[in-house]
């Protein structure tokens, strides 16, 4: 009988427990929802840094040159014609990632590359492996001087990013 009588306000008590609890965590989630969304929105030094410019006429030929773009290395090469002239040759059926120097290089002087492993993300060496482009030391992959893998774990080319040149200058992003 004690228990049937103070049935009605053992549930009111519960009610209030819920519906009090469920107004902070009301306000915790859209706390929570408004942060996620705020963190989603670029700040204006990561805008800032959506687009790179580099002065080409800097770069001496046969030297790549690296800059950071959107927190990632990137490539900018000066090749010499001896490059051009070898990788412009090669039999793109010989290739695992099958992709011709005039689909990479807008100017075949100049290539311009995003400098990540596509095997792990490890940085790859310039001027170094057995291709003379760019060596990776992580798993040992070898990308000739137009960035394609030509040895080793890497699955991809070195990526292109899109960019355009305007005289000597090239904007990347
Ligand atoms: Fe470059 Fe593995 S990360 S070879």
């Amino acid at each position: 009988v004690s228990s049937r009588e103070s049935s009605d306000s053992r549930k009111a008590f519960s009610y209030l427990m819920v519906a009090g609890g469920m107004i902070p965590a009301a306000y915790l989630a859209k706390n929570f929802v408004n942060g996620a969304i705020g963190s989603l929105s670029p700040s204006a030094d990561v805008l800032a840094l959506a687009q790179i410019e580099v002065n080409l006429s800097e770069i001496p030929e046969g030297k790549n040159a690296t800059f950071k773009w959107r927190g990632k290395p990137l490539f900018v090469r000066h090749r010499t014609q001896e490059e051009i002239d070898r990788e412009v040759e090669v039999d793109i059926s010989s290739l695992r990632d099958q992709q011709h120097d005039v689909d990479r290089a807008q100017n075949p002087r100049y290539l311009v590359l995003i400098g990540i492993c596509t095997h792990l993300g490890c940085v790859p060496i310039a001027n170094a492996g057995d291709f003379g482009g760019y060596y990776c030391p992580c798993h040992g992959s070898h990308y000739d001087a137009s960035g394609r893998i030509r040895k080793g774990r890497a699955p991809l080319n070195l990526e292109v990013p899109t960019y355009t040149i305007d005289g000597d200058i090239v904007t990347v992003g």
